[in-house]
């Protein structure tokens, strides 16, 4: 049995998606929305982070309250992921922000590591691993193939669009980790690009198709 795929049904996220999903959406506007569309993913995705009661002094008097308690970690698949970790950092400053170098080869489609800074032992209790686009799924799997290499237990994807191919593979080699997408699309095309999708996610976000 795998672990939720949980695509949201926000109306807002529905609405920023139809945006950022428009060919004449511009570079600037595409980033701020891909910043709003993380923001509110990482909200519903993050309703299961532990707290613990502490006792604040308000002006008033002393209140139970509620502390967060787990060691969060973004892990932003360079280079399109990182529009997504900035905007969660935002959220949740104090968490580690650990990129990971991977592009998919344009012949094999097979993902290449071409970075990747892991401290040696494992500094966080969450993992985040944040992509906007879900396609064959062979990055997401190869990401967190290395997180859990490095010994992390607990990992969550979050991605803005998904094709049902790169779910299957992402359930089929890590059925453990829960997906949290703003849609699930149709189908690949011939060159492995999400249909109706958005087109190039790095591209779009930095200018540079
Ligand atoms: C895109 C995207 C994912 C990957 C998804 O990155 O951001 O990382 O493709 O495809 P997959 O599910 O088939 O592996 P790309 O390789 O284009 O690199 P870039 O972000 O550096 O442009
Ligand atoms: N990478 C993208 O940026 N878009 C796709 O549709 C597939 C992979």
């Amino acid at each position: 049995m795998s672990a939720p795929l949980v695509v949201s049904r926000h109306p807002l996220v529905l609405h920023k998606l139809a945006l950022l999903r428009h060919r004449d959406t511009p570079p600037p506007l595409f980033r701020n929305l891909v910043r709003d569309l993380s923001q509110l993913l990482f909200y519903e995705a993050s309703l299961d982070l532990q707290t613990a009661t502490v006792m604040i002094p308000t002006p008033l008097e002393e209140c139970p309250s509620h502390q967060l308690t787990q060691r969060i970690g973004l892990m932003p698949i360079l280079r399109a992921g990182l529009g997504m970790a900035q905007a969660i950092h935002e959220s949740i400053p104090d968490a580690r922000v650990w990129h990971l170098g991977l592009y998919r080869d344009h012949e094999t489609l097979k993902p290449v590591t071409y970075y990747n800074k892991l401290p040696p032992t494992v500094d966080v209790d969450v993992c985040y691993v944040v992509d906007p686009m879900l396609a064959t799924g062979g990055s997401a799997v190869a990401a967190i193939d290395i997180l859990k290499r490095w010994g992390a237990t607990r990992i969550k994807f979050l991605g803005l669009i998904g094709a049902p191919e790169g779910v299957r593979l992402v359930q089929a080699h890590h059925p453990d980790v829960p997906l949290h997408l703003a849609a699930l699309d149709s189908h690949l095309n011939e060159h492995s690009y999400i249909v109706p999708g958005l087109g190039d996610a790095g591209d779009r976000q930095f200018a540079t198709c």
